[in-house]
């Protein structure tokens, strides 16, 4: 079995609460790929265990600060314990949709599960994850009373690059398929488990969506980076009396119409195959105007040292997006860059709602729906920036 000993500064580092250690903060160390090894402070003393990597900067992620060596009850008591969090939030119902397992949010490095209805889509992007895939799905089926008709493992993000793991997509149980039609009180939507982005779906903007759409009654809703448009078509449902969607993406277009007839909404939902940022600045020349206005871009920063450039698009996006924005509307915008704090979002959409001439009011300032938990300690799964603005 490998071992692991931490410098000194690694040592403050993991009793400071942060899971991951990196190389440079371990002083000797060895062990297999993603093998789970016995970590040590620099005069042996016992700190926990974590899983190792042979290839990644993380060298290590803590899974226990006990002493004592996980077994299969302690994974088994994980595992319930993020799908008993789940079901508390209501989101086992069988014809729905949520993130089971959140990887190292829900203390189970790199393993993220999701489900559509009863169909399951792993994603794995660590050494560790791959080697405990198996186990994890055995624990799932032990503790979940909803049927597991269909495993698709899509391990296919940039992330297994860092890890030296080749990216893969294969079904491991069950009778492969491509779509998955999903229900969500009111709401329908179809899923691709397979070619969509993520796991096929955005399901940490779910709650968000109803957010927004609690705004949307009677107005002119634009919803800009709509991927298979379910910020419009919520929108929609809560009775707006037009929807206009952006979207680059042709396959994602075609969801999107599918899933507003599917939702009988489609003929107040239109989608314009456009550059959003371009046809923003367009609009906003025209002047025109809408009552809700909703960004959601994919992530201007994928780490901190393009946060800078990110600010400069943030600040230009929302200040577009501002201008379009009826007095008394609501603009709903968005961030999912891990790289851009909190607080540093705030302040882009201070200087964009100042730079378009407006006065703005925050009237709510949220996350990822909570199946996308945000560990304290672990500021990587606070990625997710969603800001709901009054302006006059
Ligand atoms: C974060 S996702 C949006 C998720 C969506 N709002 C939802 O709730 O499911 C970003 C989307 O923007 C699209 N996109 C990226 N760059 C774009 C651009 N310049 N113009 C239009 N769409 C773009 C991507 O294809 C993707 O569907």
């Amino acid at each position: 079995m490998g071992k692991v000993v931490l410098s000194g500064k690694g040592r403050r580092w993991v009793e400071g609460g942060h899971p991951w250690i990196y190389g440079d903060d371990v002083a000797a160390g060895e062990g297999e790929a993603g093998e789970l090894v016995p970590v040590h402070a620099p005069d042996n003393r016992p700190l926990g265990w974590g899983v190792f990597s042979t290839h990644s900067k993380i060298c290590v992620r803590m899974v226990t600060r006990s002493a004592d060596q996980p077994n299969r009850e302690f994974w088994l008591k994980v595992v319930e314990r993020a799908i008993r969090a789940r079901k508390r939030a209501g989101y086992l119902d069988a014809e729905g949709a949520c993130r089971l397992l959140a990887g190292d949010a829900d203390g189970l490095p790199g393993f993220v599960l999701d489900r559509y209805a009863d169909v399951f889509v792993v994603q794995s992007g660590c050494q560790a994850s791959d080697r405990m895939r198996d186990f994890l799905l055995d624990l799932v089926r032990e503790v979940i009373d909803i049927p597991m008709t269909a495993v698709l493992d899509r391990s296919d993000t940039g992330v297994r690059k860092l890890e030296n793991l080749e990216k893969h997509t294969e079904w491991i149980d069950g009778t492969p398929r491509e779509t998955v039609l999903v229900k969500e009180g009111d709401l329908q939507y179809e899923v691709d488990v397979i070619g969509g982005h993520k796991t096929g779906h955005y399901l940490d903007q779910r709650e968000n969506r109803l957010l927004a759409a609690s705004h949307a009654d009677g107005v002119r809703a634009l919803d800009a980076f709509a991927y298979d448009g379910l910020f419009g078509i919520r929108a929609a449902l809560a009775g707006a009396e037009s929807v206009v969607c952006l979207e680059q993406s042709a396959t994602s277009i075609e969801r999107l119409l599918r899933n507003a007839k599917l939702n009988g909404v489609e003929d107040r939902v239109t989608v314009e195959k456009v550059d959003a940022m371009t046809d923003l600045r367009r609009r906003a020349i025209a002047e025109e105007k809408f009552g809700l206005v909703m960004v959601d871009p994919p992530a201007f920063a994928r780490n901190k040292r393009e946060a800078k450039g990110a600010a400069r698009g943030y600040l230009e996006l929302n200040r577009r997006a501002a201008s379009l924005t009826e007095a008394e509307g609501h603009m709903v915008s968005s961030s999912c860059s891990y790289a851009v704090r909190r607080d540093e979002f705030q302040d882009h959409l201070a200087a964009a709602v100042r730079e378009a001439g407006r006065i703005g009011w925050l009237e709510h300032y949220t996350g990822a729906s909570p199946d996308h938990p945000q560990r304290l300690n672990l500021p990587e799964t606070a990625y997710l920036k969603c800001a709901f603005l009054r302006l006059d």
